[in-house]
C-alpha cells in the first residue's frame, strides 16, 4: 500500500517508510532526529482550495469583463438610489435638484395649492400674515433669495412655531411653494397685512 503512494506523489524524492507506524517519512528531512511525515492533504481541503480558485476565475471574469453592477460600488449605489427613487416618488434624489426659482406654470400652480393646504394656516390664503409674518411686503426676517425662503422652508424656525417641511414636502414642492410666494404673493394686496417684520430688500 505505502509503496503505491510513493509513486503518486512525490515521484523523485526518497522515502522511509517508519517501521513502528508504516508512516511514509521524507528522507532528507531530518532534523535532529525528528522527521517529516508525507501526508496526503484531505480532500475536503483540497476541494474547498478549488474551489476557492473556480470563484476567483468567475470573478475576475464578472469584475472586468462583464462590469458587473454589483461588483462596482459606484454603479451599486445608483442602483440602490434609482430603486429608492422609485419607491419614493415624492422624495427627489439630491443628484440633479437645483435651488432656482421656478416659473413654470404648473410649478407656480402646485406650490399654490400646498400654501394654501399647509401653509396658509399661520401666513394666510392671501399671504398677509397672522401666526408667522406677511409674505406680500418687501420685509424679510431671514432675507428673500430663493435660497432664504428654501433654506426656511426645509429647516423651520422651531423656536418660533415654524416646524421644517423637509419630511413632508419633497424638494420640489418645497421650491414649488416658494417660487409662488416669490412671483404671486409678494408685491400683491391682502385683506388684513401683519405690520412689517425684519429688514427692508
Ligand atoms: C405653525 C405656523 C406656521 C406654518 C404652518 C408655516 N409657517 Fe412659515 N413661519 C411661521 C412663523 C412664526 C415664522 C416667523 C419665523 C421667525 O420669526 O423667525 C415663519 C416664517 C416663514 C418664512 C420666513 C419669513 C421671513 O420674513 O423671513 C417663510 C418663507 C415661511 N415661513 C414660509 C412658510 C411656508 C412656505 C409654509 C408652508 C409650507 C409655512 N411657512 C408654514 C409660522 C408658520
Amino acid at each position: 500500500m505505502a509503496t503505491d503512494n510513493i509513486n503518486k506523489s512525490h515521484d523523485n524524492e526518497e522515502y522511509e517508510i517508519d517501521t513502528l507506524t508504516n508512516d511514509r517519512l521524507i528522507k532528507d528531512h531530518n532534523y535532529d532526529g525528528i522527521k517529516e511525515l508525507d501526508n496526503d492533504l484531505p480532500p475536503w481541503w483540497k476541494w474547498l482550495f478549488y474551489l476557492t480558485i473556480v470563484f476567483s476565475i468567475v470573478y475576475m471574469i464578472r469584475l472586468f469583463v462583464f462590469q458587473a453592477d454589483d461588483l462596482i460600488q459606484e454603479r451599486e449605489y445608483q442602483l440602490v438610489i434609482d430603486k429608492s427613487a422609485k419607491e419614493n416618488p415624492n422624495t427627489k434624489s439630491t443628484g440633479t435638484f437645483e435651488i432656482v426659482l421656478l416659473t413654470d406654470k404648473s410649478d407656480i400652480e402646485a406650490g399654490k395649492e400646498t400654501w394654501i393646504k399647509i401653509c396658509a394656516a399661520c401666513h394666510l390664503v392671501d399671504g398677509g400674515g397672522i401666526v408667522g409674518p406677511n409674505m406680500t411686503d418687501n420685509y424679510w426676517i431671514h432675507g428673500n433669495s430663493v435660497e432664504d425662503l428654501y433654506k426656511i422652508v426645509t429647516n423651520g424656525v422651531i423656536e418660533k412655531g415654524m416646524i421644517p417641511y423637509n419630511t413632508q414636502l419633497s424638494e420640489e414642492a418645497r421650491l414649488q411653494v416658494v417660487s409662488y410666494i416669490l412671483t404671486e404673493l409678494v408685491g400683491s394686496t391682502p385683506a388684513t397685512p401683519k405690520a412689517p417684520e425684519g429688514n427692508e430688500y
